[in-house]
């Protein structure tokens, strides 16, 4: 592969495993130093962290709950201290809790709320935080979901809706961060199949799949093309918009 991400550096939070790990390793083997961010798996986190060096890259792993915002600055201070800039970050880490309706006496609205601290206000953290320090010429890419963009079915109301949040942010960033040449886009991805979907390949509602034109789970390494294409020099022009890597779910 060509080593078109060579002296870049890149942040991916949520590297430890999933879409993260394999965004990782694909911004690696296209020559960028990465760091990557986790809350709870720091042996997984370790592991990714050497496979990312054995392609001949730097790597380095930073503890973070994206649940409370102001976490971002630290994540942002020690990828600086070891790396010296910051030219790429894919904001990759949530959660999706869902699957009860808003009006489910049982609905837990406490985890609701910090699925929003986590997938809303952590990735404006995040984004906040990096932009002030981003080389002129970066990126920002966040990865969304379809249900960001149609609702096909009861009971995602709020973890669609904090990556709706992510989408309008992107936007906005993206007028904001234009005169230096940074892009800021989503990437909304298919289902896949990660610990985040964990037992719902098999006991899928029939609606899901019925509401793609591509009827089946989105592989890693798809999604993650597109991360890296939307991180390297030929997409430069590209920015404040969406990328649907989700099989025609929002055709
Ligand atoms: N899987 C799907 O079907 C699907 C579909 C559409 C969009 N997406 C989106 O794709 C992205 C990746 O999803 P995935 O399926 O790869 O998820 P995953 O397998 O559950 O991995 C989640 C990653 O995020 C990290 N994370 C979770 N909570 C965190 C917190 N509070 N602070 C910091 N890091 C935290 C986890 O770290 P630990 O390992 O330390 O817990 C892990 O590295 C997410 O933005 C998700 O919303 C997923």
């Amino acid at each position: 592969m060509t080593k078109t991400l060579s002296g870049k550096v890149a942040l991916v939070t949520g590297g430890s495993r999933g879409l993260g790990a394999v965004a990782a390793a694909a911004l690696a083997e296209a020559g960028a130093d990465v760091a990557i961010s986790y809350v709870a798996s720091e042996g997984k986190a370790a592991a990714v962290v050497e496979t990312l060096k054995a392609k001949g890259v730097r790597a380095l792993a930073i503890q973070a709950d994206q649940g409370d915002p102001t976490t971002a600055e630290h994540v942002i201070r020690d990828l600086l201290e070891h790396f010296g800039k910051l030219d790429i970050l894919v904001n990759n880490a949530a959660v999706a809790w869902q699957g009860k309706s808003i009006d489910d006496p049982e609905i837990d609205n406490a985890a609701m709320d910090r699925q929003w601290s986590i997938n809303t206000l952590g990735v404006i953290a995040n984004i906040r935080s990096a932009c002030k320090v981003m080389t002129d010429g970066g990126r920002i890419i966040s990865i969304g979901s379809g249900l960001g963009t149609r609702i096909a079915f009861p009971g995602t109301t709020d973890y669609a809706a904090t990556k709706a949040a992510v989408v309008a942010y992107s936007k906005g960033a993206a007028r904001d961060l234009g005169p230096r040449n940074i892009t800021v886009n989503v990437v909304q991805a298919g289902i896949m199949d990660t610990e985040m979907a964990a037992g719902s390949k098999d006991n899928l509602p029939p609606i899901i799949m019925e509401s793609h034109a591509i009827q089946r789970f989105a592989t890693l390494d798809e999604v993650a093309s597109a991360i890296l294409y939307l991180a390297g020099p030929s997409a430069g022009f590209i920015t404040g918009t969406v990328l649907d890597v989700n099989g025609g779910f929002t055709a």
